[in-house]
């Protein structure tokens, strides 16, 4: 018997399990439960970074993906982007160790928020195919990197199989020079995937996310060669979020231990004013006096139960709310610019809320609504749920924003009903910004049901609403005016003659004439 074979028996069947192991096993739980979503969720963590990357630096995005079928059930993914790029050092690490990003530890308002997007991808990839994933990346003023990586699961870390500069100038690098020649990435990936069109495919995910942001040029080209465009309609960058502090009202008591653990204040006081937005020193002050502790303690001198009691503390001692320049909304300009550019209605209506706070976080909400005209009626409502500019396409009746949808009486608003969903040739959008959105998963597929979103997302829904029935109100009214109108000019010609004899000496064509500008003129059951 060998060693090893003796170390497991004595340690009994444990063993740890690595991150990666683990999404192996349970890839649903990341949107990767058959071929046709994970293609989708495949597209949707790169197009997200690059969406990401390009208003971190306030780049137009250009954004291509290209999608050919290798194989029965293969594609080969490559998706092109004009974004920041990376550096040699990090490259490997984002594609080829899961739980590895830019974005978990700040509180800023992004796509994406675990470091655990693109990296899953590249793990599908190589689970379903076996092939590594390759990454063309370059920043500005420097040299163009190739990498094949793949990724060690029992590790979690990357396992470099190619590592070269190569010039951005020759064949080799993909793309189009126009776009991509100065910065960007390019990630190519062969993936078991199912490519179809519908409500869950690649092509909506893309109109969507067209439509949240419309000063994006998003080109895709499907299996069969054909070229969708999703045109650009907006040079302006809604403005970048600022990233924040946490607010006291928002930390759990784990986290609040591990902050006071790590950090170097001297005093509970200076910790309190270093580490969280909205408290000064008279609110530190207060806090330390709510629960009971000296102001000037060494902050690792703390028990548990005194963290305990500074955290009830901080929850019942009034602050101001925490700042929301942190917060990127699009605007309603650019959300009915978006409304159009991809459904031409007949009528569209945007409204941006204030930001407001739930559990310490800012978040404020969007909705959108556009009605006819090109939609066409096809049963229920269309909903077009985003969070963070992301399009949500899947649990739509887990999430938050179909609760608030179904709280809104839209028959008040001349729409009609089907039990509690709104029916018609409608598209109602709802967007959430946050630094910290709620999802009620790791796929973030859907928004957790908190009241004081859901409030907000119902009075923007019926701001919306009520503009909405105004125009169909004024639209129906008009439509029976006219109606009226051709029924008595109908009539103009019979009742002529007959008012003219019963006046006795009366001009038929006169009365004639005169009731038909009447009618003409503006109708006015009044006046008759
Ligand atoms: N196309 C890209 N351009 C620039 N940076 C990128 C790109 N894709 C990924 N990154 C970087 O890699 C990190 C990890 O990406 P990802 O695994 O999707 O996690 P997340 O987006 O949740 O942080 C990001 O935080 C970002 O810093
Ligand atoms: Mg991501």
């Amino acid at each position: 018997m060998s060693n090893a074979v003796e170390e497991e028996i004595v340690e009994g069947d444990h063993r740890e399990i690595s991150v990666a192991e683990f999404f192996e096993k349970n890839k649903h739980l990341l949107g990767f439960e058959n071929a046709q979503k994970s293609i989708i969720t495949v597209v949707k963590e790169a197009v997200d970074n690059s969406l990401d990357a390009c208003e971190e630096d306030e780049i137009l995005p250009e954004i291509h993906v290209l999608i050919d079928e290798i194989a029965d059930k293969k594609c080969r993914i490559e998706i092109r982007d004009n974004a920041i790029g990376l550096d040699r050092e990090t490259i490997p690490k984002v594609f080829g160790k899961l739980l590895y990003g830019s974005k978990f530890h700040k509180l800023q308002q992004s796509r994406g928020q675990q470091g655990i997007g693109i990296s899953a991808s590249a793990m599908y990839a190589q689970l379903t195919t076996g092939e590594p994933v390759t990454v063309y990346s370059k920043q500005k003023g420097r040299p163009c990197h190739k990498f094949v990586v793949r990724i060690d699961t029992e590790k979690n870390e990357p396992e470099i199989i190619k590592d070269e500069v190569i010039d951005a100038d020759s064949n080799e690098f993909p793309g189009d020079k126009d776009y991509y020649f100065d910065h960007g990435t390019t990630i190519e990936m062969d993936i078991e995937a199912k490519y179809t069109r519908g409500h869950h495919s690649v092509y909506n995910y893309l109109k969507h996310t067209a439509i949240m942001n419309p000063y994006a040029r998003v080109v895709l080209r499907e299996p069969d060669g054909n070229k969708v465009e999703f045109p650009r309609v907006s040079r302006e960058l809604p403005p970048a979020p600022k990233e924040i502090k946490p607010h006291p009202h928002g930390v759990e008591l784990g986290v609040l231990m591990r902050m006071i653990e790590n950090s170097n204040a001297r005093t509970i006081s200076s910790f309190l004013q270093n580490e969280f937005t909205r408290v000064g020193r008279t609110s530190a002050d207060e806090i330390c006096d709510e629960a009971g502790i000296d102001t000037g303690r060494r902050p690792n001198t703390l028990e548990k139960d005194e963290i305990e009691q500074l955290l009830k503390a901080a929850q019942r001692v009034k602050l101001q709310s925490p700042p929301t320049n942190c917060l990127s909304p699009i605007g309603e300009e650019l959300i009915l610019k978006g409304l159009k550019k991809e459904l031409n209605p007949e009528f569209s209506t945007a409204i941006t809320r204030k930001p407001t706070v739930y559990k310490g976080n800012p978040f404020q909400i969007e909705v959108g609504l556009a009605w006819g005209g090109d939609i066409k009626e096809e049963g229920s409502y269309n909903e077009l749920r985003f969070a963070n500019k992301v399009p949500l396409l899947y649990k739509k009746s887990a999430c938050v924003t179909t609760k608030a949808v179904e709280e809104v009486s839209w028959n008040r608003y001349n729409i009609s009903q089907t039990g509690e969903r709104p029916q018609g040739p409608l598209y109602v959008l709802v967007h959430i910004a946050s630094v910290w959105v709620p999802f009620t998963s790791e796929g973030k597929e859907a928004v957790a049901n908190y009241d004081p979103i859901r409030k907000e997302m119902k009075l923007a829904l019926q701001e919306a609403g009520r503009k909405l029935g105004r125009y169909i109100g004024r639209k129906e009214r008009r439509a029976i005016q006219e109606k009226k109108k051709r029924q008595l000019t109908a009539y103009a010609k019979e009742m002529g003659p007959a008012i003219a004899q019963l006046a006795g000496d009366g001009d038929s064509d006169q009365i004639q004439e005169k009731i038909e500008a009447m009618v003409q003129a503006d109708y006015n059951p009044e006046q008759l």
